[in-house]
């Protein structure tokens, strides 16, 4: 019998009772919500700051010269501070609110794109990017004829990286370091930006990004972190890591969908042209000609999402309050037993085992589709996801067409564990 890691400390049962959702039955059975990579559950904290954002002070903000107007401008641009505090921005103006990640890699890829890029030009990604991180790339190499370039991967579901401090892996990577044969997959003179994930979303793994960011840096290369799936789970400094741009969600750090941010370091973001046209974003309008707000406004052009906003505000103070790290320790007690008693089962392999992983399993059986395994699950009430998970270059890779995957949070419990593998189990007995 495999006995979990888990600290005694943690007060697993005082966290889930915050989180009203997980008291719900699915198919007569209690939920087990193992789809977290795809969307948080979240606190009563955050639902109550939204509701009674709508009860009592719903207005615009910035534009009312009245009282609620006034209170809902106070509370987003508190938020907005909390936002710069959690992530070590040195401005608040540097956190700019949009719909979520993709909403803020589209904009970082046009705005920067249009910024950078000039025929010939070349854009570095990953090959475990989600596809979030790479269409509105190509969108942008295509419009300004520049490349798009990948950096591989391990059969681990690790960055097939080069020898550069901290970074012990294939050369390869730089086309100007002596008696190395040029890749021309890689970074070459013509890169103007890389854009990566700090995290795997079908993986887990967690990227060397404070490594890369330097050595882009170095070359003077924009960097720009797709942190979707690491804000929930890592602490993130912006200033620590280097990195010019950083993409995240609201709803996947137990806020509300709809809303999420791109940090941009301040030089940067006063050289990037508007990506979005409207109200608020504006300093004046003539039909001749129209100048531009100062940050962060130039980028939020039209109401913004204020009870996102005020949720995600309320979510960053949830978080502190329990603790990202001790939360984080807890997924990763969640993540070793998983990976343990899955790979027990005949036939399961695990995708993704990097050295470095949130709490993330995907898998694949043999002989089993995990689309029907899904479902088994799902009868079991057991929420995972299933298929290609928004990155079928990824699939690709590993020549497969897609995973189940569990993906941990910390109102989890090492009894759902036992109860998704237990299940797991009967259903591959079913199956094949
Ligand atoms: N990007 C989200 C996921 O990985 C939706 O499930």
């Amino acid at each position: 019998m495999i006995s979990p890691a888990v600290n005694a400390a943690y007060d697993v049962e005082s966290l889930r009772a915050e989180f009203p959702v997980l008291g719900e039955q699915v198919h007569g059975k209690s939920l087990v919500y193992f789809d977290n990579a795809a969307t948080t559950q979240k606190p009563k904290q955050v639902i109550e700051a939204v509701d009674h954002y709508y009860r009592a002070y719903n207005s615009n903000v910035h534009r009312g010269a009245h009282m609620l107007s006034s209170l809902a401008t106070e509370a987003q641009e508190n938020a907005r501070e909390a936002l710069r505090a959690h992530i070590n921005a040195r401005r608040a103006h540097e956190v700019v609110f949009t719909a979520g990640t993709t909403a803020s890699l589209n904009m970082a890829a046009g705005s920067l794109g249009q910024l950078l890029l000039k025929p010939g030009d070349e854009v570095l990604v990953t090959a475990m990017e989600h596809h979030a991180n790479i269409v509105p790339w190509q969108f942008a190499c295509e419009r300004h004829g520049a490349k798009l370039k990948v950096v591989p991967i391990t059969g681990e579901g690790e960055l097939d990286l080069p020898v550069i401090p901290g970074l012990p892996r294939n050369p390869g990577l730089f086309t100007d370091q002596p008696g190395q044969a040029p890749n021309p997959g890689l970074f070459t003179d013509r890169t103007k930006i890389l854009a990566i994930a700090h995290v795997s979303n079908t993986l887990g793994t967690i990227n060397p990004v404070k490594e890369l960011v330097a050595e882009a840096k170095r070359r003077g290369i924009a960097t720009v972190v797709d942190g979707a799936q690491a804000i929930a789970h890592l602490p993130v400094d912006v200033q620590d890591l280097g990195c010019d741009l950083y993409a995240f969600s609201g709803h996947k750090m137990y806020a509300p969908t709809g809303i999420g941010v791109l940090y941009g370091r301040e030089e940067l973001l006063e050289q990037m042209p508007p990506w979005s046209g409207g109200g608020e974003m504006i300093d004046r309008v003539t039909f001749e000609r129209t100048t531009y707000a100062g940050l962060p406004f130039k980028f939020e052009a039209g109401t913004p999402h204020i009870a996102g906003i005020i949720g995600l505000g309320a979510a960053v103070n949830w978080i502190e309050s329990r603790g990202k790290e001790a939360m984080a320790a807890h997924e990763e007690a969640l993540l070793e037993h998983a990976t343990e008693t899955l790979s027990a089962i005949d036939g399961l392999r695990i995708i993704g085992t990097a050295a470095k992983k949130v709490g993330v399993v995907s898998f694949v059986v043999e002989g089993v589709h995990h689309s029907d395994l899904g479902t088994l699950l799902d009868q079991q009430g057991i929420a995972v996801r299933t298929g290609h998970h928004c990155t079928q270059p990824l699939m690709q890779c590993f020549n497969i067409t897609g995973t189940t995957r569990a993906s941990f949070a910390p109102y989890n419990t090492i009894g759902e564990v036992d109860a998704m593998v237990a299940a797991t189990r009967r259903a591959v007995n079913m199956l094949r």
